[in-house]
């Protein structure tokens, strides 16, 4: 079975988890798109809080009522893909480039699932490049200052993030302990969000395999 074939085995699982009173949160990316794709064609309309301008059009595209996340409290329920995770629902994000709104709205979720094929599992995270938001003045400074943390920065040359910033992806990191880098990597002058879901990490994750879903 292919991955696509996976992520659209994960996406479906994750409908029976909608809640049919409450706006949802729904991430980015490929596997995003499957679960977009499966709730248009669920009966029930929802409304959506989106994290990006990509999924906001491709919401809206699909007859989904797009809402501010200022206009509503807390979400019950935040969609989302992964780069890579681990059995403990840590997370790499932001292959996409949209790691800062994701990582807002996981915030404002009291449940984050997290759909994901399974080739995505790792048992430590750092194999797929950690991206990092940073502010286009920092881009260097940050990037040298990543040296210390044993990884190197690669400039996403040419894309600016839907908030106008730049992206680094970081190489060669082994991530042993994701909360405790994240939270030192946030104290680098210039970085807007880092990739690394650490401290908040998924609720759920729902990977799509050649046997099904497996829930983790
Ligand atoms: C976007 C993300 C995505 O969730 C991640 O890149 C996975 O994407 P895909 O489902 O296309 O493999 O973090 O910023």
């Amino acid at each position: 079975m292919s991955a696509q074939e996976k992520k659209i085995r994960a996406a479906a699982a994750a409908l029976r988890h909608l809640r049919e009173d409450a706006p949802i949160g729904v991430g980015t990316g490929s596997t995003v798109n499957c679960f977009i794709d499966a709730l248009a064609a669920h009966p029930v309309r929802l409304k959506t809080v989106a994290s990006s301008e990509a999924t906001s059009a491709r919401l809206a595209a699909a007859g989904f009522e797009v809402i501010d996340l200022n206009d509503v409290g807390e979400l019950a329920l935040y969609v989302d893909g992964a780069d890579q995770a681990t059995r403990r629902r840590h997370l790499i994000k932001g292959g996409g480039g949209a790691l800062t709104r994701e990582k807002i709205v996981a915030e404002a979720a009291r449940e984050f699932i997290c759909i994901l094929d399974d080739g995505k599992l790792a048992d430590t995270l750092g194999s797929f490049p950690l991206p990092i938001e940073v502010i286009p003045m920092a881009r260097n400074l940050v990037a040298r200052r990543l040296g210390r943390f044993g990884g190197h920065a690669v400039w996403r040359q040419g894309y600016v993030t839907d908030n106008g910033n730049h992206i680094l992806d970081v190489h060669g990191l082994t991530i042993a302990d994701p909360p405790t880098l994240e939270s030192a990597l946030n104290q680098i002058p210039g970085v807007v969000t880092v990739g690394l879901f650490g401290e908040r990490p998924a609720d759920l994750l729902l990977v799509g395999t050649d046997q099904g879903v497996v829930e983790i």
